[in-house]
């Protein structure tokens, strides 16, 4: 098949494309998603086999404006609205029980569905133009890096899709934050831009935060989001998350360098090393590392590199996000020096 690249004001072609059941990438503020028709069961089938997700692993389901919520789930906690007028249109998903439209396909057939309503104006008019809710994962080859870009999503799906629109990088570079409404009490699943300082203040309510945000899951230890289970955001470089100074940094890569070595390095940093350098923003700005660390990944794969060196960054406000990524992307490897 040939994938088409649409530009942002083609959204009236990518909408058509996706109520006759095709598949197309699409811009959102978080990263690019491979979106299909969330009714229909069968296009949602074949974003499975597209990016070779695991069956078991549910899909996020996009809509435009509040009222479509109605339709999608059994019923609105009145908590529900408080988050949308905080956080919608934005990077937040919230977990509900599902109602019967919702095919068995996007929930992998689970009683609960995520919804999300999506900031970035294409991803809004593309949603309008195909007149239904659209389920999207990222729009990356299951067990990569998500794509901040339509290249990456070129990249991955070229070939097996129908069409990637391009809307320029991402804004936030790291997966919306998903919360759980479905439990007893509001779990944060999986952290991203909207932090869970800023969900307790609308919550008014303690916010738990699951095991497998920041912990590996224990051997057969359940996964509360299916996504936590599965090898993550993984380069084929081996990545190292490194804790300490710069001066320590520098001394641990100039023991382990090779011309296959890259590192992941702080504004101002690069000039340390003779090697591959990738910048991570200034050490101080969270949101710098969220929109870097995927590029950064995909580039050390273009590049060929077989080991990246990171600096570790701080795990608070948004730094949880980035370090819940980093920290698969690693599968934990972290020194301290
Ligand atoms: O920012 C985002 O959320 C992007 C853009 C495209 O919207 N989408 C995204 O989708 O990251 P995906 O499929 O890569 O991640 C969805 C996560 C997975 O970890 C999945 O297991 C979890 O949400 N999830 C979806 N439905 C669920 C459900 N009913 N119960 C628990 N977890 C669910
Ligand atoms: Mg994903």
């Amino acid at each position: 098949m040939e994938t088409k690249l649409l530009t942002s004001e083609q959204y009236k072609e990518a909408g058509a494309i996706l109520k006759k059941g095709g598949l197309v990438g699409i811009p959102t503020e978080t990263v690019y998603g491979l979106a299909a028709n969330a009714l229909d069961g069968a296009a949602v089938a074949k974003i499975f086999e597209a990016k070779g997700r695991p069956q078991d692993n549910p899909l996020i389901v996009h809509i435009a404006d509040l009222s479509e919520i109605d339709d999608l789930v059994a019923y609105v906690p009145p908590v529900v609205y408080d988050l949308a007028d905080a956080f919608w249109p934005g990077p937040l998903t919230i977990i509900l029980e599902k109602s019967g439209i919702i095919p068995d396909e996007v929930t992998t057939g689970l009683n609960t569905v995520a919804i999300r309503m999506p900031s970035h104006p294409v991803a809004r008019q593309i949603i309008k133009a195909a007149g239904v809710p659209l389920a999207a994962p990222s729009a990356n080859t299951s067990g990569k890096p998500s794509p901040t870009t339509a290249a990456h999503v070129m990249h991955d799906m070229n070939g097996k899709i129908d069409a990637v629109v391009d809307g320029g990088p991402c804004e936030v570079g790291v997966e919306s934050t998903v919360i759980t409404l479905a439990t007893r009490k509001p779990r944060l699943l999986r952290p991203g831009r909207i932090t869970p300082d800023e969900l307790e203040e609308v919550l008014g309510d303690e916010l738990i935060i699951d095991d497998a945000v920041l912990g590996k899951l224990k051997e057969g230890e359940r996964a509360a989001s299916p996504g936590m289970k599965y090898k993550h955001y993984s380069p084929s470089s081996d990545v190292f998350v490194v804790k300490g100074p710069l001066d320590k940094f520098k001394a641990l890569v100039e023991k382990e360098a090779n011309d296959k070595t890259a590192v992941l390095v702080f504004d101002g940093e690069e000039k340390e090393f003779d090697i591959m350098t990738l910048n991570f923003g200034a050490e101080d700005d969270d949101l710098a590392h969220a929109a870097k660390l995927f590029d950064a990944l995909r580039t050390c794969d273009d590049e060929g590199i077989e080991k990246l060196f990171v600096r570790c960054p701080s795990d608070e406000g948004v730094g949880l996000a980035v370090m819940n990524r980093l920290l698969r992307a690693a599968e934990y490897k972290v020194l301290e020096v």
